[in-house]
């Protein structure tokens, strides 16, 4: 070819893009138009370079402007291919091999729920919401004080031996009242409620608890209450009795019925034990009432004065002589397993699916 033959010119760029278009038509995987990229534009190496600098710079002034627009339409050609070939996307073979059937139905995203006893808890929570009651929590890692002794456990009471407290290590240098425990039950917060607010009061308080417990079918060394306290002037015990009929009427049905038989509990004089008539039976007698007609389901009582004295060191407005309360805690595994028809207590906090999913 001599340069300045314009036929010669034109013959030799056309076969060059003849080249570009045969290769461009041929790319099917990214890699493959890189590698086109490189072939021809590459800064260094690539065939439009190259003939700049063989062609171009040589070449003599007056020839410079033909070859130039030759070489310049030449380049804008190999670059429109390049960006088709990167545009077009995977070609047939290539998405034949990624192998997505988009008939398929999509992988189904798992909705969550409520946990059962999350759910009693705040079930129960709702019936006393109702009765404009507020609700609070506490620590679940407690003092001795708040546990047990503003509670009116006496020293040696044996629910606070350490057969049933689970205690943390290494306190033993500390004062007995400062000493950490994971709470036995949600009465401290009673205290803990009476330090930060003066009567009159109202307030549940939904909660996890710990003992150290052999675990079997009804019983597990963690489990969750739900403490009561109402706090006013005048407060009496058919207070008590009419609060708390109403509030297993509302969980369990109109039909039931209540009856308080005498207990003890420190914190509170007098005390009772709650029984409800046998939810499976109506009262007729049966396995799951062990015939009685009864199930016993929760503790209350009139809060004693040597509690309010505790919380009267904080808040003088909890004077006993002026003053009276009632309070009440009841066990939320227990109530759920009745309501749902639970057998196992331990199906509860066992994360098995198939238990749970009957909940969703
Ligand atoms: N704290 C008691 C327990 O865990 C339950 C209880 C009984 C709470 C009577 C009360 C109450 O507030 O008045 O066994």
């Amino acid at each position: 070819m001599t340069q300045s033959d314009p036929q010669d010119l034109n013959l030799y760029f056309a076969e060059l893009e003849q080249e570009a278009r045969q290769a461009a038509s041929a790319l099917s995987t990214p890699e493959a138009v890189e590698e086109f990229r490189l072939v021809w534009l590459g800064r260094k190496q690539g065939k439009l370079k190259q003939l700049s600098d063989s062609l171009l710079k040589s070449a003599a002034p007056e020839a410079r402007r033909e070859i130039g627009q030759r070489f310049n339409a030449l380049k804008s050609v190999v670059e429109s291919l390049l960006e088709d070939a990167a545009g077009a996307g995977p070609s047939d073979s290539a998405l034949a091999a990624e192998a997505i059937d988009i008939t398929l139905p999509s992988t189904r995203g798992l909705l969550g729920a409520e946990h059962p006893i999350t759910r009693t808890m705040n079930e129960i929570v709702q019936v006393f919401a109702a009765l404009g009651y507020s609700v609070g929590v506490g620590p679940e890692v407690e003092t001795d004080f708040y546990n047990f002794e503003s509670m009116n456990f006496p020293p040696g009471h044996p629910a606070r031996d350490t057969q049933d407290t689970l205690v943390i290590a290494n306190q033993e240098r500390r004062p007995l009242r400062d000493r950490l425990l994971l709470r036995t039950h949600t009465s401290p917060v009673q205290m803990r409620t009476m330090e930060q607010q003066p009567p009159p009061l109202r307030i549940v308080i939904p909660g996890k608890v710990h003992r150290n417990e052999a675990d079997d079918a009804t019983h597990s060394s963690t489990f969750h209450q739900v403490e009561g306290l109402c706090v006013d002037t005048n407060i009496t015990f058919s207070d008590l009795k009419g609060t708390l009929d109403h509030a297993m009427k509302a969980l369990f049905g109109s039909s039931v019925k209540t009856r308080f038989f005498p207990s003890f509990f420190p914190f509170t004089e007098p005390s009772a034990d709650v029984q409800i008539s046998c939810i499976f039976c109506g009262g007729k007698g049966c396995r799951r009432c062990k015939q009685s007609g009864w199930i016993e389901l929760l503790g209350c009582g009139m809060v004693d004065p040597a509690v309010f004295a505790f919380a009267a060191e904080k808040q003088p407005g909890y004077d006993p002589k002026k003053i009276s309360g009632f309070a009440f805690g009841m066990g939320v595994e227990r109530i759920a397993m009745m309501k749902y028809g639970v057998s196992d207590i331990g199906q509860f906090f066992s994360g098995d699916m198939r238990f749970l999913e009957q909940f969703a």
